[in-house]
């Protein structure tokens, strides 16, 4: 028999089904909730609101669990590529060698930018944050693809060009901004190599692969290629309801993602380690200022929405900056500091009682440093990491029976009704 969930309200009883998740997580089905009882609910920041059922990504932030289609992001970071994991997610399913080879295939074809579009690029300010940039340029791809009438046909080829434009014009942005000579994609070279050396190549230091290096970043963007319905992904989702086009949405998950206490955390804490080590400033005063109330300051990197627990992913990446530093023979005075860092904040009772524990932006940035990039870009790479799962999210929104235009209601709060007055007669 379905089990319900019975609210009593104003004397009379009303009784809502519950809704069951695959591994056992349960929810009021209120979508009939104002038809009944006239009521709405009110949660800020939706912490305790469901937007969808999913099949994509599943995620138990009490024992530090993320899967994509059910793959542990463990087994996912230490065998898969990055190629591999958007396939995943996007598909629902690991790609067999045809198909693979096939994406490679597509991914290489559609990896050039439109030349017109390198103007956009030369009219930006000089120090333009390239997140700002990249979601604008996202944004106007679809002047340059106009829409294709088989909406399938639309789909699949707007999903390849993303995938295969969104690395290019991240790295065009960075070497127009630093006024050196763009560097195009090359058939020879895979995904993140790709990109490696779109963005460190030049005419008179040709930029040597080390496959440990492109391992590192296969690995970042692996981890953070999905993460269920997060600030940006719910951003893909809300704007995608509207049925405009994936350019648009993608435009707007980048910009969701922007923010300092979502993907702007990475850029965050480099600067905030960074100005640890260039003050002296003791580690144990930033602990301090993050407890307390009256200074608004975060310690960056720290504290999950969902995870309650170490973050699966921090774990992950923690291990790469070792591996990284080791490899390049180099030391970074950062890491340092974030891992006293993590060890006077985890035996800290504030930090204990609110759970707050590094997120996967506390030591990725150390990585993204040891690769050669500028901090400045660090979000974006992030972006292009989460750019398959919110084309996969976005995807199953489209076929979702349930989905409509998204739009939550209220609580007015402001004046009762009230007369115009005339400018003359206003104080
Ligand atoms: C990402 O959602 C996702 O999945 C995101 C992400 C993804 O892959 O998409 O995982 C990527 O965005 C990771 C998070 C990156 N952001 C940061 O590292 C910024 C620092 N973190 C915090 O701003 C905060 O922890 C958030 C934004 C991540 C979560 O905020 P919540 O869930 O709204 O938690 P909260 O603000 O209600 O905090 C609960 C308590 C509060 O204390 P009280 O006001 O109740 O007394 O914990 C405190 C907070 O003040 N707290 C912190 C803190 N994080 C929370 N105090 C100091 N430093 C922090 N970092």
């Amino acid at each position: 028999m379905e089990e319900t969930v019975q609210i009593v309200y104003q004397g009379k009883t009303y009784t809502f089904p519950l809704v069951e998740g695959t591994e056992g997580e349960r929810a009021i089905d209120i979508r009939r909730l104002r038809q009944k009882t006239g009521l709405i609910t009110l949660d800020p920041g939706y912490a305790n609101t469901g937007s969808c059922q999913s099949a994509i990504t599943f995620m138990d932030g009490e024992k530090g669990i993320l899967r994509y289609r059910g793959i542990p992001i463990e087994q996912l970071a230490e065998r898969a590529s990055f190629k591999e994991t958007s396939y995943l997610l996007i598909n629902g399913r690991l790609p067999n060698q045809k198909e693979l080879n096939r994406f490679s295939v597509l991914l290489n074809d559609h990896s050039l930018v439109h030349e017109d579009m390198r103007l956009f690029y030369q009219s930006f300010p000089r120090g333009s944050h390239p997140m700002g940039i990249l979601s604008a340029m996202v944004n106007a791809l679809r002047s340059f693809y106009p829409e294709l009438q088989s909406l399938e046909e639309e789909i699949n080829i707007t999903v390849t060009r993303l995938l295969a434009k969104v690395r290019t014009m991240a790295a065009m942005s960075y070497k127009i901004s630093r006024g050196h000579k763009v560097v195009y994609p090359r058939p020879d070279l895979a995904y993140s190599a790709n990109f490696l050396n779109m963005m460190f190549d030049s005419p008179v230091r040709p930029y040597v692969i080390d496959e440990d290096v492109v391992r590192a970043l296969e690995v970042f963007w692996i981890l953070h290629a999905d993460h269920e319905q997060n600030c940006s992904t719910s951003a893909v989702r809300m704007v995608g309801s509207g049925r405009v086009n994936l350019y648009a949405a993608i435009s707007a998950g980048i910009s969701a993602l922007w923010g300092p206490l979502h993907g702007g955390a990475n850029q965050a804490v480099i600067e905030m380690l960074t100005e640890v080590h260039e003050k002296g400033i003791p580690v144990r005063r930033l602990v301090e200022r993050a407890k307390d109330k009256k200074d608004p300051f975060r310690l960056m990197g720290f504290g999950h929405r969902v995870y309650k627990t170490y973050d699966p992913r921090a774990r992950i990446i923690k291990k790469w900056c070792h591996l990284l530093l080791d490899k390049l023979r180099s030391a970074d005075p950062l890491l340092d500091i974030a891992m006293e860092l993590e060890e006077i904040a985890l035996k800290d009772d504030y930090f204990i009682e609110n759970n707050l524990y590094p997120n996967v932006d506390f030591y990725s940035g150390i990585v993204l440093r040891a690769i050669g990039f500028p901090t400045n870009m660090f979000t974006v790479l992030f972006a292009i990491g989460r750019l398959p799962g919110w084309i996969a999210q976005w995807k199953e929104s489209m076929d979702d029976p349930d989905w409509r235009i998204a739009r939550p209601r209220q609580i007015y709060v402001g004046q009762r009704q009230c007369d115009y007055i005339p400018l003359e007669e206003r104080k």
